[in-house]
């Protein structure tokens, strides 16, 4: 069972300034709520009970979301309003500890992961990129532990892209296929189109085996000044099978304006009080 999750969420968002100005880019609603909690929620619903933010000390509107608020729920019920405390304070928030690791310095995803060193024992954990938000009957990450639990490995979720988006992801080069898993011969770090080993990326989702830490510390800087995770995981083939999963199910990339405007419709149309609304909106305007 995966018991711990990890969420880098230290990044600046400058794609999303001015709005990230006060706001933290992971707390920016999809609809009505923030971006952030579907990752919590869908790590969560695998079992998860300590969710680890690697994050920066800017950021404490993330903090006060994930608490209990005493306050509001009190004011929401003299008002007449106690259906609206659930949104508040979710029950499923309280069955877990979140923890708050601040990343000194922006050094990259392997760098962010190292800094839960600490929360996690001799056991496979997730890690979750807020930023790809996963929406599927059974969630990405669900998928992931399936292939996990039938092997006991590191499992990472993959899709296939266009050649003109692969310098964008890490990249595998796919071994022996069975279903929806693939075992991983190689993979690279956001390689150019013509020496990508193949058009299948990684997408936010791991489970990574604890080995991984060792790794990271031994990988090097790239050229961009960052420790990839890629890099290591890259390191950790050469001692452990890794595997990918191709889930099934819509990703958005909410790193990016057009993916989270994306994703902004893609839930408004699925949600049944605004859903009509929404469709005529958009047929006015088309
Ligand atoms: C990170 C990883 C990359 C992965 C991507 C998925 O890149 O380094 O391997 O494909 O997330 O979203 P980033 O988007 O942080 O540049």
């Amino acid at each position: 069972m995966i018991k711990k999750a990890v969420l880098p969420v230290a990044g600046l968002g400058t794609r999303f300034l001015p709005a990230t100005k006060g706001i933290p880019k992971e707390m920016l609603p999809i609809v009505d709520k923030p971006l952030l909690q579907y990752a919590v929620e869908e790590a969560i619903g695998i079992g998860v009970e300590e969710i680890i933010f690697i994050t920066s000390p800017e950021k404490y509107a993330i903090k006060r979301h994930f608490e209990t608020d005493e306050d509001l729920p009190k004011r929401l019920v003299k008002s007449g309003k106690s259906d609206l405390v659930q949104k508040v304070n979710p029950e499923i928030f309280s069955k877990v500890n979140f923890h708050y690791v601040i990343q000194d310095e922006q050094k990259g995803l392997g760098h962010a992961i190292l800094q839960a060193e600490k929360y996690i024992e001799d056991e496979s954990f997730a890690v979750l990129l807020p930023d790809d938000l996963f929406i599927s009957n059974k969630s990405c990450l669900s998928q992931l532990i399936d292939i996990h639990k039938d092997t006991s490995s590191s499992v990472i979720a993959v899709n296939k892209v266009d050649k003109e988006d692969i310098h964008r992801y890490g990249v595998i080069k796919p071994g022996k296929i069975n279903g929806n898993s693939i075992e991983i011969e190689d993979i690279v770090e956001k390689p150019n189109p013509e020496e990508a080993p193949s058009d299948i990326a990684v997408c936010g989702r791991y489970i990574l085996s604890s080995s991984i830490f060792e790794h990271i510390k031994s990988t090097n800087f790239d050229k961009t000044g960052e420790i990839q995770i890629t890099d290591a995981i890259r390191s950790l083939l050469n001692e452990e099978k890794i595997y990918a999963a191709t889930y099934d199910g819509d990703k958005f990339d909410c790193g990016s304006k057009k993916g989270f405007v994306h994703a902004t419709i893609s839930l408004a149309l699925r949600d049944k009080s605004i859903k009509e609304d929404i469709v005529n909106i958009i047929k006015d305007i088309v």
